[in-house]
């Protein structure tokens, strides 16, 4: 099986870039199904959803836009764990169909955040697509409209995933050895 070697770690190949491509396909149908006539605007969380947002938005063939934005951790007064604000997006969002495009879904933790940060701002609605989806580590009560592959609950790189920054490259998808 072909291995990878990131800092102190081996991870194993998972899944194939075809694997990969052909549920990104499929999920592009979808999208099309549905959004065809609502001109969305994707976001994309970096830094890990780049390479699905790539493969995702050549796919589709309606009008759309595509902006890009980061998370920034902070501590929220007064409660527990980290709150995600989001960064950098400047598009005036109201009224809008948006479909967030993240890399991965674990916890929940996270898209939960953003989602309600972009509620704030009055939009039409909020799909979520995302590359990958570990079901039995989701702790939050979010509605995932598109995911293209659910994975156990192993650490992964490749495809935009890291390991302490490295192996976001990886045209595949890697699992790490135990
Ligand atoms: P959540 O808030 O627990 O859903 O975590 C989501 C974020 O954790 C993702 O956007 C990734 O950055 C990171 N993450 C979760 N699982 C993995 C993994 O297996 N490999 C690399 N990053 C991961
Ligand atoms: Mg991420």
């Amino acid at each position: 099986m072909k291995t990878v070697k990131i800092k102190d770690k081996e991870f194993g190949l998972f899944l194939p870039q075809q694997v990969i491509e052909e549920a990104i396909d499929t999920v592009a149908e979808k999208i099309k199904d549905d959004l065809s006539d609502s001109n969305p605007l994707f976001v994309s969380i970096l830094n890990g959803s780049f390479m699905f947002a790539s493969e995702l938005m050549k796919r589709v063939n309606f009008p759309s836009e595509l902006t890009f934005v980061k998370l920034s951790s902070y501590e929220g007064l007064g409660t527990t764990g980290d709150v995600k604000k989001v960064i950098g997006l400047t598009e005036d969002i109201k009224n809008r169909t948006i479909v967030i495009i993240e890399d991965i879904i674990d916890t929940g933790n996270t898209i939960d955040s953003v989602v309600k940060e972009l509620q704030k701002e009055e939009p039409k609605e909020i799909k979520i697509a995302t590359l990958l989806f570990k079901p039995k580590a989701m702790v939050k009560q979010v509605d995932l409209d598109y995911v293209a592959l659910e994975i156990p609950n192993d650490f992964i790189v490749g495809y935009g995933l890291d390991y302490d920054g490295y192996g976001r490259n990886f045209p595949e998808i890697y699992k790490i050895k135990s």
